[in-house]
């Protein structure tokens, strides 16, 4: 078993050990739950402070020029694309996850319907994020598309001349699966689809190349890796190939290509401006780019490759240290082992307990959370694991002598039958 002082060997020697001082971690947590929310950086209360009271309490109206608060969706919108393989100027900053998926999404059926009028399929993944698929429920409602729902590994044998687009999730939510961005956009491709990419547990989390990849379109979150805040603003990428050619519904002030004309017709900016629609919640961009320059700050000691990494090293770590001391205790690995197929995140299953088991380690000051398992009624077929225990890892704040502690905390939550108390099994709205 590794013994914790390999694992105080490992954070001392750790080149990113030093990125965990940007972070207002709480004493005595174990956080390990960033692919939810990620920790408060240091930085951000004074930062949100100052953008009160000088840039609003001081220079009021004016600071929409002078504290550039009009360009605070691209200049973030530039901060990210330098984590998901995009160029200057093709990222904003804006609006929400799930109303970003909806400007793409639209703007990719407004292509098939002129491009390829015969394509009226979206093909998705069962075990999606829910709000994908609403989405996708919503929008094929609209405009005459249908929506069709296969497991992971049906997802290029779906891509049938009849598919329109693709709509995936890079790293899958509840199991912590990671698609090959690059092969299955190129199989989407070659079926003659558009490929639609989610990357909430992927920016800030693994390598991601948007160009390389040859994707379409993207979006993501703001408050998980990229420890935005609760509620952060989200962003959204579409491929400089498409971005002058489509519009996208919301067609607000903001995405207008003079908006301070204030002309009567909508004339789309040229570019991913046009994915804006209003005016954008400036506290909350300001709290985002102290966020993202937490990330950033890992540039110069590798950037995402080293972040990842060292995120390779905690799960591998962290999935090793549960088989050998929870070994009997009923735990199955849900996350793929082989690391090219696996983000940030590791996902238990266990027939019982799941949740109290997560309240059990919450009350020890080990973050994680509790996902229900996809339920048989709702996807038709037996999808291969039940609830899950799920532990996100984040490798700017989370250090080896962490994860050798949370796995002590599993072993004893369920070696001492702690999770049966009443009060772990009571279920709060959040989970
Ligand atoms: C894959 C994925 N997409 C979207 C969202 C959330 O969307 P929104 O930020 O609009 O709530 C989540 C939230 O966890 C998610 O996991």
């Amino acid at each position: 078993m590794t013994p914790l002082d390999d694992c105080l060997a490992l954070d001392a020697q750790d080149p990113l050990r030093g990125l965990r001082e940007l972070f207002a971690l709480p004493d005595g947590v174990i956080y390990l739950d960033g692919n939810s929310l990620g920790v408060l950086p240091r930085a951000t209360a004074q930062r949100v402070a100052r953008s009160i009271e000088q840039e609003w309490g001081e220079g009021l109206i004016r600071s929409w020029n002078s504290a550039g608060w009009f360009d605070l969706p691209r200049r973030l919108g530039d901060k990210i694309a330098l984590l998901v393989g995009a160029g200057p100027g093709e990222v904003v900053a804006t609006d929400g996850t799930s109303i970003n998926l909806y400007k793409v999404l639209s703007a990719a059926l407004h292509h098939a319907r002129q491009e390829t009028p015969q394509r009226r399929v979206i093909v998705s993944e069962r075990d999606n994020f829910p709000t994908d698929l609403y989405i996708a429920q919503a929008l094929c409602a609209e405009r005459g598309f249908c929506l069709q729902l296969v497991d992971g590994g049906q997802v290029e044998a779906a891509l049938s001349p009849e598919v329109a687009v693709l709509l995936l999730t890079h790293v899958n939510y509840r199991t912590g699966a990671m698609h090959d961005m690059a092969a299955v956009t190129a199989a989407a491709h070659r079926a003659g689809a558009l490929a639609i990419w989610d990357l909430a547990h992927s920016a800030g989390a693994v390598p991601v190349d948007l160009h390389a990849a040859g994707a379409d379109f993207a979006i993501g979150c703001g408050y998980k890796y990229l420890n935005g805040g609760p509620g952060a603003p989200a962003f959204a990428w579409v491929h400089p190939r498409h971005a002058d050619r489509f519009e996208q519904p919301l067609a607000g002030w903001w995405g207008h290509a003079a908006p301070f004309e204030f002309t009567p017709g909508y004339r789309p900016a040229p570019g991913i401006a046009r994915y804006l629609c209003g005016t954008q919640p400036v506290l909350s961009m300001v709290a985002l780019e102290c966020g993202l320059d937490t990330v950033l700050a890992a540039q110069p000691l590798g950037g995402m490759a080293a972040l990842r990494r060292k995120s390779l090293a905690l799960t591998d770590l962290f999935i090793a240290l549960v088989e050998q001391r929870c070994a009997g205790r009923g735990l199955e690995l849900v996350t793929p082992r082989e690391p090219a197929r696996r983000g940030s995140q590791v996902c238990l299953t266990r027939r019982e307990g799941a949740y109290a088991i997560v309240q059990a380690l919450i009350a020890r000051g080990v973050i994680g959370d509790f996902r229900a398992g996809p339920g048989m009624a709702a996807s038709g077929t037996a999808a291969g694991h039940g609830d899950i225990l799920r532990f996100g890892f984040t490798p700017l704040y989370t250090g080896f002598q962490d994860v050798w502690h949370a796995a002590r905390h599993l072993h004893e939550v369920l070696a001492m039958d702690e999770w049966r108390r009443p009060e772990f099994n009571q279920r709060h709205a959040v989970t």
